[in-house]
């Protein structure tokens, strides 16, 4: 059986746990939560990961996977699914690398507060990179909402994972404000079973 190295708190994870729920194949693979940091890696990350990061998928007839971009590809190729139509695959990639954009801004400023000592922390750096979110919120609302109202595909799903993020981390930035579509948007997506089954937990 495969097994999906990860953490109930990393929003990577989400984006293939939704997959794997979307695709019909949670059953199918085996959840191994960690305990990781960029400080710390797990064991099992640093044998499973290049880079000692999560996800990684462990195959048992094949080579381990990661990162999460390859991973839902890969799942959603495994299932024969639609979440990354060819007539609209660059469009799909781009929205996915807009989503997994926000999510590493994102990160990147949790981890700043997490693994700094406060003295250390570089409050310009942090707000910086809310800036390069707050950006992509409104790319996503000037050019995307057609495509995120289409048929769901993995641009959506990224989008998803990563707003649902920022509400599990950044909830005082308040990222709804000035974002009123995208909010309408989300309101339905969150709702989706995929997306309930995989909310985040510290
Ligand atoms: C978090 O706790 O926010 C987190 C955990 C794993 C990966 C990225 C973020």
């Amino acid at each position: 059986m495969m097994q999906l190295l990860g953490n109930p708190a990393s929003p990577y994870v989400r984006k293939v746990r939704v997959v794997l729920e979307e695709t019909g194949q949670a059953d199918e693979v085996e959840r191994i939560d960690v305990a990781t940091s960029p400080i710390k890696s797990a064991p099992e990350v640093t044998a499973a990961h290049a880079t000692k990061k999560i996800p990684a998928l462990i195959r048992p007839d094949g080579c381990t996977l990661y990162d999460s971009r390859v991973i839902t590809r890969f799942l959603d190729a495994r299932a024969g699914g639609t979440l990354y139509r060819e007539n609209r695959v660059w469009e799909v990639l781009t929205l996915e690398a807009t989503g997994d954009g926000i999510l590493d801004a994102a990160v990147l400023m949790v981890y700043e507060s997490r693994c700094r000592p406060e003295d250390k922390q570089d409050h310009g750096w942090v707000d910086a990179q809310w800036g390069k979110i707050d950006n992509a919120l409104s790319a996503l609302e000037a050019r995307w909402m057609s495509h995120l109202s289409g048929p769901l595909d993995a641009g959506q799903i990224a989008v998803g994972c990563a707003l649902g993020y920022l509400d599990f981390r950044h909830p005082g930035r308040e990222w709804r404000k000035g974002h009123g579509a995208l909010d309408d948007w989300f309101a339905v997506f969150s709702q989706r079973a995929a997306m309930t089954a995989t909310a985040p937990t510290d």
